[in-house]
């Protein structure tokens, strides 16, 4: 019997670009500090929650901050952050991701959402997309960061679906290491040498032909 298959999106850097937004907040703080990073150590960032956002980079900075100024600079970044989604409208959806949520949607293949950020519904409804998606496990859900599987594994329970039959589209190097702990099929969108360790890399959702996505669903596993 052909298994059932369901398809799991990260949101930051996948769905939407918010990945340059979370940079440039985090950089203004950085640089309201005293300090700077560059887009490599930003890299290190994509996937990982805003705590441990921060504490990596008051480290980059060799900083300590009190758990009061700790805190208070998690609701600056995020309200910085937030004055980019703000202005976001559906016009901001990654070019060919409106195309494979449709081709989901016609061929009855469920789907989830899988990220870490706290903000997640606030943007997919920005993007008008929210109702679209048949499960949501975001930064409210999991206690675990990724490269830690658990918000993938949440997300294939909520579709139904076994890991071993889950397909992860995602940007960051953590993320690709969580959908890998998770036995599930790993995609990597984004740079083909920082998501090496993906089973397959796109530049962008237009490199994905219809027959790449035919055969990742059809019951011959891949992986
Ligand atoms: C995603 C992004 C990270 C971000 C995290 C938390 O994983 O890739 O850059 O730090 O979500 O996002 P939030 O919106 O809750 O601050
Ligand atoms: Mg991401």
């Amino acid at each position: 019997m052909k298994e059932k298959k369901g398809v799991i999106f990260d949101l930051d850097g996948v769905i939407v670009d918010t990945a340059k937004f979370h940079f440039l907040a985090w950089r203004k703080l950085a640089n309201d500090l005293g300090f700077d990073f560059t887009e490599e150590q930003n890299e290190q960032l994509k996937g990982v929650s805003r705590v441990h956002s921060l504490q990596k980079i008051l480290k980059w900075g060799g900083m300590k901050l009190s758990e009061e100024e700790f805190q208070h600079q998690m609701d600056l970044k995020n309200e910085n952050y937030l004055s980019y989604v703000n202005e976001m409208d559906a016009s901001e959806i990654l070019p060919g991701v409106s195309k494979i949520l449709d081709y989901l949607i016609e061929n009855d293949i469920p789907f989830a959402l899988g990220s870490a950020s706290k903000n997640a519904r606030t943007i997919l409804e920005k993007l008008n997309l929210l109702e679209k998606f048949h499960a949501i496990v975001d930064g409210t859900d999991v206690s675990k960061a990724k490269p830690d599987p658990e918000v993938f594994l949440i997300a294939a329970e909520k579709l139904g679906v076994k890991p071993e039959d889950s397909i992860v589209f995602e940007d960051a190097v953590a993320g690709i290491q969580a959908a890998n702990r998770a036995n599930m099929t790993s995609i990597g969108i984004g740079d083909k040498t920082t998501l090496g360790e993906a089973d397959y890399v796109f530049s962008d959702f237009t490199e994905i032909e219809r027959e790449f996505i035919e055969k990742l669903l059809s019951k011959q596993r891949i992986k």
